[in-house]
């Protein structure tokens, strides 16, 4: 999807927020303009290093006045009980029609729809958006248009696939992808630990394992066959992947996901109304 994306302010370009700046910047999507601020100069610096023009309120206290100044589209990538605050520091400040797009977890499309009178979106992205593999849902608030939902969309498209949801889903997609990498590098790191135990070295046990997960992705990718499909192509009839999976089965490793998954939901439920 390739957009001519209006002026964009990043107010807050850590992890997450310069995963998505730099994925823009790197891409091919052309916004109007773009400008992103942090809160230490050694920060504000590197962005700067990578061509985006950058402040950092150590600098200039009002660096995110500076930035918002003239976008049209203000992503909020500072954490998440910082949202409010900002929110509060622009109203008054910034374009009456630009678009808040938050990525933090926890903050309700309606408590920042009460903080600022335009349009608000939400949206949920995660870890792998640093090398343009992210997986990001995105909710819109009540006052948004098509238009700028599509700007948003766009702008994470630079960095991955986008998933537009409700926002009552928003949770059970953060559970998912969201926190999803963390489950598969937990899941790595037991078959390391494994893996040590068998004699193997640190850097054969990386080996297996990294190879093992990335080639299973790439061969399903290849193949766009069912994960079911490319299971059974790998399991004969009472052979050793046979035995393994039916461990798995025993443990009933689903159920251990289900609940897994819903713990993650029901805390982020909480953290929403804390
Ligand atoms: N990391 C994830 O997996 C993930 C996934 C989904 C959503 N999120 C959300 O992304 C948001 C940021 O998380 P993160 O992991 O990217 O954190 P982070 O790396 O600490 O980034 C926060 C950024 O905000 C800057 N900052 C702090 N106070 C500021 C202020 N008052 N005004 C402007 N900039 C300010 C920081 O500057 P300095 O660098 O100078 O300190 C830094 O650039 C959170 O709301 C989180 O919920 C994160």
């Amino acid at each position: 999807m390739t957009r001519s994306l209006p002026h964009i302010a990043f107010i807050g370009a850590g992890n997450m927020g310069g995963a998505i700046v730099s994925g823009l910047v790197g891409g091919e999507q052309h916004a109007a303009g773009i400008r992103a601020t942090t809160r230490t100069a050694a920060s504000a610096r590197a962005l700067g290093a990578h061509g985006i023009d950058a402040k950092a309120l150590e600098a200039d206290p009002n660096a995110n006045l500076w930035a918002v100044a003239e976008a049209d589209m203000i992503v909020l990538g500072v954490k998440p009980y910082q949202i409010l605050e900002v929110l509060t520091e622009i109203a008054g400040r910034a374009k009456a029609g630009a678009t808040i797009v938050s990525v933090a977890g926890g903050i309700t499309i309606a408590s920042m729809e009460e903080r600022w009178p335009g349009a608000v979106v939400r949206c949920m992205p995660n870890t792998p958006s640093q090398v343009g593999k992210g997986v990001a849902g995105v909710s819109r608030g009540s006052r948004v248009s098509d238009d700028q939902v599509a700007d948003v969309e766009a702008l994470f498209a630079t960095v991955g696939d986008v998933i537009t949801i409700d926002e009552s889903s928003l949770n059970a997609l953060s559970s998912l992808s969201g926190s999803g990498p963390a489950y598969v590098y937990f899941f790595m790191e037991r078959f390391m630990d494994i893996a040590h135990e068998y004699g193997f070295t640190p850097a054969q046990a990386r080996t297996m394992v990294t190879g093992t997960f990335a080639g299973a992705l790439d061969l399903l990718e290849a193949t766009q066959k069912d994960p079911g499909q490319l299971r059974e192509e790998v399991t004969s009839p009472k052979g050793s992947t046979y035995e393994a999976l039916r461990v798995f089965e025993e443990a009933d490793i689903g159920a251990i996901i289900r609940k897994a998954t819903q713990a993650a939901i029901t805390r982020s439920d909480e953290m929403a109304s804390e």
